[in-house]
């Protein structure tokens, strides 16, 4: 036994036969939004209409039949989770819920990287919620099976951005000649950092409105400016509602601030009210990926430009689509 070799398996043994642009994506990881390129867009949004015409055709099929996902969330979670609860299960497959790591051997110390080395074992696909940024990437350095990042501290949610992508398309049947201003707490918010660099493959202009302590980080500024993609700051809404496509408001991410008087300085800096969607153009979609804590108004919720509660329903097809592709069914 002293000679003997443990198989060493890695990510993607097997193309899937059938559908090449799919196969790419087969086995793969998902951790960030450089990934992905226009054309690889353009297939996961094709994928996630037909899971949306499968859901209300026929509810759950059998597409992921006998496949597992391991849900693993070390922050906590409501859409993220549930969704991919609800595309595995949608999809014929079934769901190894972690929503409290301190009652798993986390909290005897277990590392990450054991952590996910156990949870391979019994899944085929792992998605991950940790507060450090790299998390995912550090998961995916030790995984053989495919690691979907599903927000890493204050780094990227790159699902949430594919999803709020589709949801623009939905909504207004295109991405390019856009102007989509992002609101609230750009600094912490990992949904626009995602959101921002995926917005570089398309031509769109974007403004940012913060408080000056929330502003957009420079790094992510740079990257898009190095990109060609047209930047502008403002502290106020007002110069841009009336020339805004996509309004994304995000939530002040209290949890991530070292001073708590600096979030008690700027919680309620913007809340968006049907005085202010009264300037908004008639076609704009106003989006946050949620939970809000008084952003947006609840009397908005009415207005038909309010998109965010669809906003999360397009997140469960695009989900399903992200698993049927990396487990090479789609
Ligand atoms: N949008 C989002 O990530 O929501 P949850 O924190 O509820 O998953």
């Amino acid at each position: 036994m002293a000679n003997y070799q443990p198989p060493q398996r890695k990510k993607s043994p097997y193309l899937p036969l059938g559908d090449q642009q799919g196969a790419r994506f087969y086995g793969k990881d998902i951790l960030s939004v450089k990934q992905f390129s226009r054309d690889d867009l353009d297939y996961i949004f094709g994928v996630a209409e037909e899971m949306r015409e499968m859901v209300e055709r026929i509810g759950t099929f059998d597409l992921l039949k006998g496949k597992i996902l391991a849900n693993l969330f070390y922050e906590p979670s409501t859409r993220t989770s549930s969704s991919f609860t609800s595309a595995m299960e949608r999809l014929g497959g079934s769901v190894i819920p972690i929503s409290e790591v301190r009652y798993s051997s986390v909290a005897k110390g277990e590392s990450l990287p054991d952590t996910v080395r156990t949870l391979e074992c019994y899944a085929d696909v792992i998605v991950i919620r940790h507060p450090e940024v790299g998390a995912s990437a550090l998961a995916a350095k030790y995984a053989r099976k495919p690691i979907i990042n599903a927000g890493d501290g204050v780094g990227e949610h790159p699902t949430q951005a594919l999803l709020d992508l589709f949801t623009i398309y939905s909504e207004l049947g295109r991405l390019d000649g856009l102007t989509v201003t992002m609101l609230g707490d750009l600094k912490y918010g990992r949904t626009v950092h995602s959101l921002a660099r995926l917005l570089t493959l398309f031509r769109v202009k974007i403004n940012y409105v913060s408080p000056d302590i929330l502003r957009m980080p420079q790094e992510i500024i740079h990257e898009l400016k190095e990109q060609g993609v047209p930047q502008e700051e403002f502290d106020t809404l007002d110069p841009v509602i009336g020339q805004t496509d996509v309004l994304y408001v995000t939530r002040v991410q209290k949890e991530r601030f070292e001073n708590q008087d600096d979030y008690e300085s700027v919680k309620g800096a913007f809340v968006i009210t049907p005085e202010i969607m009264d300037k908004a153009r008639e076609k704009m979609v106003l989006m946050h990926p949620l939970p809000r804590v008084g952003e947006i108004s609840m009397e908005v919720d009415e207005d038909p430009r309010a998109a965010y509660f669809r906003q999360m329903e397009y997140g469960l097809y695009v989900r399903m689509a992200l698993l049927a592709m990396v487990l090479g069914k789609a």
